[in-house]
């Protein structure tokens, strides 16, 4: 008998345990949900970047002939749909704001290619805009690479016959070059040109853009290219072949 008793206040003790812990699991859950919803409302995310649409760059480009350096670049930014009034640089896949605008991956690259060169600038701009998600922009790559389908571009050079360098700045776009990059190297005959690619990606560098370049451009030199981390990086990279003006 006594055994019996014992054991159900046992069992009553650990019931009343169970609740204990139950209720004291449900207060720090509350406590946690609610600091949080607190935080947010009162201290935003410190890592968001908005910026209105208004600020951010169309594309870049300054062709004065005087140079015989051209500096091509893509980049998305300058290439998709925006609806919203302002962007996120943080969650976008292509925005970086400098000064106070927002710029894409390459083309700031592109932009301190072209001060320690001293050469000429164009971006590669498509009629038909990219989707404004990276979903939407992945899936049109998906649909456009490895086909002959070739975007029609907005700017046009009238010649490249000025040029012994081109650097062309890409993204990396699942291993490979936006195609618009392709629209830009069939346009013109790069015969007797070296041509040198630099890539920005997430992590995986320069992909096969430089066998698409060598691919589009046969009669040119495509000279060892540059996975780039930073606008130094590229600027050392450049002087170091001797192309700082
Ligand atoms: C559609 C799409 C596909 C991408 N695929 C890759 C990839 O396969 N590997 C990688 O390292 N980065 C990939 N990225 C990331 C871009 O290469 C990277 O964000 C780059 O810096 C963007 O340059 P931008 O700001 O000039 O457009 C991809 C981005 C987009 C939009």
């Amino acid at each position: 008998m006594e055994n019996s008793s014992a054991k159900k206040e046992k069992k009553k003790m650990s019931r009343r345990k169970k609740v204990v812990i139950a209720v004291i699991a449900v207060i720090v859950a509350a406590a946690i949900v609610g600091g949080g919803i607190f935080y947010c409302t009162f201290f935003p995310n410190p890592l968001a970047k908005k910026i209105p649409v208004s600020d951010i760059s169309a594309g870049t480009m300054s062709v004065t002939g005087e140079s015989n350096v051209l500096v091509a670049y893509f980049s998305l930014t300058n290439n998709r749909v925006y609806t919203a009034d302002e962007m996120d640089a943080v969650s976008s896949a292509s925005l970086k704001i400098e000064d106070g605008t927002g710029y894409g991956h390459a083309e700031l690259l592109a932009l301190a290619a072209q001060e320690v060169t001293g050469g000429d600038i164009f971006p590669i701009k498509v009629d038909d805009l990219y989707p404004e998600t990276y979903g939407g922009a992945f899936d049109r790559h998906h649909r456009e690479t490895g086909t002959s389908i070739r975007p029609e571009l907005t700017e046009h050079l009238e010649s490249i016959e000025n040029y012994d360098t081109v650097i062309i700045i890409y993204p990396n776009w699942l291993s490979s070059m936006p195609v618009p990059v392709l629209s830009f190297l069939e346009e013109y005959d790069f015969s007797g040109k070296t041509i040198i690619p630099i890539a920005t990606s997430q992590a995986l560098g320069l992909g096969s853009g430089p066998e698409q370049i060598a691919a589009a451009c046969p009669d040119a030199v495509v000279a060892d290219g540059l996975s780039a981390r930073s606008e130094d990086g590229v600027k050392e990279f450049l002087t170091k072949a001797g192309l700082a003006k």
